[in-house]
């Protein structure tokens, strides 16, 4: 039976939906925010089509030039809603220990009789979408359903394209099965009359909050994909690392790519990086012409899902159907297979648009365009002084359209992993590749990973910042809890992968990148698979094993020699000295949860650089 919810209106729920609960939550936040109606998603091509259509219309999209780019759609956000909003983002635990200190963490009555008020009739002169999804392949063991309630059709369209969103996860579900849910709205009621704009969002206010014991998502006042499509960040991270630590799997910040070898010995490998580090590329790398026979294939490109298997491996997933990619740097020459994948049914938001009704951002081409309109529609000349696109402008695409997509990519058990590569953006003191000599001394490389900070989230960018595991902005815990979770369930898988650290950004005097990188990336791929296959050669150093020149395959790249080498991949030890001590203030910070085993492995590190 459906409920009644504000001034006797009836939410109306389609027939198939069977989940008393959900009904009656759906009833709940209808009755506090007071749409103008309600509207039951079901994930089909025609629902997309209509409500991109309808934002056409409103103004939300531009369509873009159908022979260029065919149903392809372009977004302007607010010059103000462009990026994640960590310092607006809340762990709202029992508890504030529970979050510890990496998180923002509010009392969680507070928080919520905060969001009552804000919530109380937000969505007036709106539609509520009731958007259901799965993170994960449809009844997959590692899988889990959420139901985002949204006042944004961008939200909706941009659902579809990154999880499976489609009405049989009610069947899923049934009258009581579990799921997530999501509350968001843009935060910018109407009065009758009053004209929409092309991206409402709230200025005043900005939300995104996680409850982790009761496992609810309220995200208010930003239309950003980061911050408002709820299945990627808040439920995929946040909320499934808590659901990881208390059913013992992990939910991290990690692309997934196979690798084929010439022998056919295939090969997974997960690797996580800070945002806007160059995973889209790395998860979609074509290896280099020299590399006959090697193929590299994708699963997933920023978020995994791992789980320990009944065969002593873990197992992991991509929850996502979708990928929200950075697109400036993005081109033919950087990743091939990504342009390819961006060629129709794209939704691209904040990159600038040509006269013939195409897309561009910079780096897409070496050319720049004489006149393009750019991210907050002004028009743009390559002298004007401006970026055309924003530096953290996206394209939001399905994962099915990936050129280099593993055929397993669906598969409900997830695939084998053999490896776990941890890659920071440094300019200094860490080498190429390092291998972990043990699982707690790659658990501690990764507790105290630093990268230099980049546009994805709002702030400075460009500073090193402590980033463990990649996953600073996005583990739903005691950030201590989570290394001594990662100790412990390493120890209960007993074909654990090997862990890895990359560095594929040494610069030079002059602020020069000195690794080649993308394609060329391969090389180090190429050595941690023979790693993990026994074929490789390391040598060992304080803080890991390292290749020698001759242990990496040189052909086919001219002029990198010995001594270039040496620029990457050198390990100084005053640099190292002075890594420790910073290293030493996320370990402080975290000391009251901090796992001994972490600070014996920095003691030891400290004895072995002298
Ligand atoms: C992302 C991010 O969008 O990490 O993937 O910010
Ligand atoms: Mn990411």
């Amino acid at each position: 039976m459906n409920q009644p919810y504000a001034a006797g209106i009836d939410i109306d729920a389609p027939s198939y939906v069977q989940h008393h609960g959900a009904k009656e939550w759906v009833a709940r936040i209808a009755a506090l925010t007071k749409p103008d109606r309600i509207r039951w998603c079901d994930g089909s091509q025609q629902e997309y089509d209509r409500l991109c259509d309808e934002m056409v219309k409103s103004g939300t999209l531009k369509r873009l030039n159908p022979r260029l780019r065919p149903n392809c759609f372009l977004a302007l956000s607010d010059p103000g809603d462009v990026a994640r909003t960590e310092d607006r983002t809340f762990i709202c635990s029992q508890q504030k220990e529970d979050a510890g200190p990496t998180n923002n963490w509010v009392e969680p009555r507070e928080m919520r009789a905060a969001l009552d008020k804000l919530f109380d009739g937000c969505m007036r002169g709106r539609t509520l979408y009731v958007v259901p999804f799965s993170m994960g392949p449809l009844g997959s063991h590692i899988a889990h359903i959420g139901i985002e309630l949204t006042d944004s059709p961008y939200v909706v369209v941009s659902m579809r394209l990154m999880t499976r969103m489609t009405k049989k996860v009610w069947e899923i579900l049934g009258r009581s099965g579990d799921f997530v849910p999501c509350v968001h709205s843009v935060g910018a009621p109407l009065v009758p009359g009053q004209k929409d704009v092309a991206w409402p969002c709230s200025r005043e206010h900005k939300y995104i909050v996680h409850y982790p014991e009761t496992r609810e998502i309220w995200s208010f006042g930003s239309g950003y994909g980061g911050n408002a499509l709820l299945g990627k960040k808040c439920f995929s991270l946040r909320i499934a690392s808590v659901m990881g630590r208390d059913q013992g799997w992990l939910a991290e910040h990690m692309l997934i790519l196979g690798v084929t070898p010439p022998s056919g010995e295939k090969i997974y490998v997960s690797a996580a990086f800070p945002s806007a580090c160059g995973k889209t590329n790395f998860a979609m790398l074509i290896p280099p012409a020299a590399f006959k026979g090697w193929k590299v294939s994708t699963i997933g490109e920023d978020i995994a899902w791992i789980k320990p298997g009944k065969d002593g491996r873990f197992y992991a997933i991509n929850p996502e159907s979708g990928i929200f990619g950075v697109a400036p740097g993005t081109s033919e020459k950087t990743n091939p297979n990504c342009m390819a994948m961006i060629r129709s049914n794209t939704i691209f938001t904040n990159v600038a648009m040509t006269p013939d009704g195409d897309v561009w951002w910079e780096g897409m081409t070496d050319v720049l365009p004489a006149k393009l309109i750019d991210w907050q529609g002004r028009e743009w000349t390559p002298d004007c002084g401006r970026k055309a696109a924003h530096p953290n402008s996206r394209f939001t695409v399905p994962a099915t359209q990936c050129p280099s997509i593993d055929p397993e990519w669906e598969n409900p058990e997830g695939v084998p992993i053999s490896a776990f590569v941890f890659g920071g953006r440094r300019s200094d003191t860490v080498p190429l590749v390092t291998e972990a000599f043990d699982w707690d001394a790659g658990v501690y490389i990764a507790a105290t990973m630093g990268s230099e900070t980049t546009a994805a989230a709002t702030g400075k960018v460009g500073v090193v910042r402590r980033d463990p595991m990649a996953m600073i902005p996005f583990v739903g815990y005691n950030m201590g809890d989570y290394f001594s979770h990662w100790l412990k369930l390493g120890r209960s898988v007993p074909k654990r992968p090997r862990i890895f650290c990359v560095n594929w950004f040494r610069t030079d005097a002059d602020g020069k990148f000195i690794w080649p990188g993308f394609g060329e990336n391969m090389r180090v791929l190429k050595w941690i698979v023979e790693r993990c296959q026994g074929k490789a050669h390391g040598v060992e150093t304080p803080i890991g094993r390292v290749p020698e020149f001759a242990d990496v395959e040189w052909s086919g790249l001219e002029g990198f020699d010995d001594e270039k080498f040496r620029r990457v991949s050198s390990i100084d030890g005053s640099e190292w000295r002075r890594e420790l001590k910073l290293q030493d203030e996320l370990l402080r910070l975290l000391s009251g949860r901090l796992p001994r085993e972490l600070a014996l492995r920095r003691e030891a590190l400290e004895r072995s650089l002298g």
